[in-house]
Order: structure tokens, then C-alpha cells, then sequence
């Protein structure tokens, strides 16, 4: 195994190791699980996944597959296929609907699930995704290093801040009124938002529209989101990263909605414009994984067909 960072403490690619052979209870699962803390983000190439079944085994390496992704509930046709009862998601982009539907999924800064009781209930922080089939032109995924977000914030911030919590929750990004507001148009926003519509009614609604898709059962939605340390600590290095994304993030708790915008866009515009960054142009057979508390990403616009395996994995480590 050969580690090479792309920065001392942010994204390294780890070469020579096919992580089908590595057995969980060996010093090397060990090392890999090191090397995940350290660097936040690790880039195994050449992996040669053939089966959701091949790239879910190697999940045992970094913790266990319990958390089963609410996104496995809805179909999107052309986008999005997810496999039901597997905690695999197969994602796949079909050439002829980029024209029809060119809505980039995942296209702002977000961490997974962070808006989502299950995410904390399971430790569900890792995730995985591996490129079966790159596309043609795009489709980068960018990260950005929270840990680096936090220690470029003023001591005096630091300090005024340290106690404040901040709520997640995903009814402002994915409420099916902000989706047409954002995008237009009722049977456009339907097509990418299923997941997470949060009536029965509303889901019916949907149908009627557009018949495109079928429902397998619904989310509930939590409005009422989560509450995280603004500053959240991570729980194998001590570290502490900005918790907040601009997918997500919505109040800093203890203040009104007026002064906790002021301070949530300064802090995500800080958090933007000062962070360690890194834009990862896929390969095929790549395989990567990241932690969810102290790395945001985002999915660039793409052409051209695609698939990628996606697992989230719980962190057994407390
Ligand atoms: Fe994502």
C-alpha cells in the first residue's frame, strides 16, 4: 500500500491495494480506517467493482452497512435508479435526459443526510461511491475540507461561537413549494424531488402529473430538522469543523431567523471562499469514500451516460 496525500491533512490517494482483498480485522483495514481520519477523503483507483454485491463487501473495511438510504423508496426515471432493500444505490444517467431534465442532483454544497435523525441514530458519516461508467464530458465532484473552514474563522468568531448549535433540516431544499419555485415548473420539480415530498396528498398530486414514476412508499419529512454543535468535534481526532452547508444548514438556534441569516451566510461565504478545496475529476474503476462531518461536496454538471455505486456507511468507531 502507498499513501499519497494531496495535502498533509486533506484528500489522499492510496495506491497498489485491491480493497476486495482486504479482510476488516487485518492491520491494513485498520491503517485505511486511520487514514479516513486523517485525510477526510481517500481515492483508491483501478477497483474493479463488477456488482453492487462486490463494491457493498468492501464496506466492512470502514464500518457496517446498517443504515439503509431513504432514497431507495422512489424511482426517477432516467436520473436515478436505486435498487430497493439494498443498501447500494445503483445512479444512473441516461444520454437523452440531460436536454429534458438538466437538474445536476447533489449540484450544491452539501453532507450527506445531514438534515436526516437516521444519520446520527446510525453513525451514518461514511459515504462510498465507485464509477462503473464515467460520462463523457464532467461530472467532477468538488469537497471541501470543514476542519480548514473552522480553523480559518478569527479567534474572536471562534470564541463568540464556540456554545452555538446549528439546525439542519432539508424542507427548505427539497419542499416540493421551494422546488417549483426554483425550478419552475410542477411536473419538472417532480421528477427530482419525490424523496422527500412529505404528504401523502402531495405524493398523489405527483402521480396524477406525471406518471413517469412509481411511488414505492413515502418519506416522512422532518421539518422540524436536527440540531448539531455549530462547531462539531469529531470523535476520532478531536478536530473541530464548521458544520454547516448551504443545502441544509437553515437556523443557528438560540437567535432570531433575521440575525441567524446574517451570520449564516458570513459564515457559509467564508466557509467558500477559505477552505481547503479539491475538485476530483472521476476515472473509471475509482472508488471513494469520505466522511461526512468534516467534508461537504457537490456533483458538477455531466454528459454523456453514467453509473456509480453509492453505499452510506455507519462508523462503528464511537
Ligand atoms: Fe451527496
Amino acid at each position: 500500500m502507498e499513501i499519497d496525500p494531496i495535502n498533509p491533512s486533506f484528500i489522499a490517494k492510496i495506491k497498489n491495494i485491491d480493497l476486495k482483498k482486504i479482510n476488516s480485522h487485518t492491520e491494513n483495514a485498520d491503517l485505511l480506517r486511520k487514514l479516513l481520519s486523517k485525510y477526510k477523503v481517500l481515492i483508491f483507483e483501478n477497483q474493479n467493482c463488477s456488482t453492487p454485491e462486490e463494491f457493498e463487501s468492501i464496506s466492512s473495511i470502514f464500518g457496517n452497512s446498517d443504515y439503509r438510504s431513504k432514497v431507495t423508496t422512489g424511482y426517477f426515471k432516467g436520473v436515478v435508479c436505486s435498487t430497493p432493500l439494498s443498501p447500494v444505490h445503483v445512479l444512473t444517467r441516461h444520454s437523452e435526459t440531460y436536454s429534458e431534465y438538466p437538474f445536476v442532483f447533489g449540484g450544491d454544497w452539501h453532507s450527506d443526510g445531514s438534515y436526516d435523525i437516521e444519520t446520527i441514530n446510525k453513525n451514518a458519516y461514511y459515504t462510498m461511491l465507485y464509477s462503473k461508467q464515467i460520462p463523457s464530458e464532467g461530472g467532477n465532484t468538488e469537497f471541501i475540507d470543514l476542519v480548514s473552514s473552522y480553523s480559518q474563522l478569527p479567534t474572536s468568531l471562534q470564541d463568540m461561537m464556540k456554545d452555538w448549535e446549528i439546525i439542519h433540516n432539508s424542507y427548505g431544499r427539497y419542499s416540493l413549494k421551494e422546488a417549483i419555485q426554483s425550478l419552475g415548473t410542477k411536473s419538472f420539480a417532480s421528477h427530482f424531488f419525490l424523496p422527500v415530498i412529505h404528504t401523502e396528498q402531495e405524493i398523489k398530486e405527483l402521480c396524477k402529473i406525471n406518471k413517469t414514476f412509481k411511488m414505492l412508499s413515502l418519506i416522512e419529512l422532518q421539518k422540524e430538522g436536527i440540531s448539531y454543535p455549530l462547531f462539531l468535534k469529531h470523535p476520532h481526532t478531536q478536530e473541530k469543523a464548521l458544520f454547516i452547508n448551504s443545502s441544509f444548514a437553515s437556523q443557528i438556534s438560540h437567535l432570531s431567523k433575521e440575525e441567524s441569516d446574517k451570520w449564516l451566510n458570513l459564515l457559509l461565504t467564508s466557509q467558500e471562499h477559505y477552505s481547503l478545496k479539491y475538485t476530483l475529476k472521476w476515472e473509471p474503476n475509482m472508488l471513494i469514500i469520505w466522511d461526512n462531518r468534516v467534508v461537504n461536496h457537490k456533483a458538477l454538471p455531466s454528459k454523456g451516460e453514467r453509473m456509480m455505486f453509492r453505499m452510506i456507511i455507519c462508523d462503528t468507531i464511537k
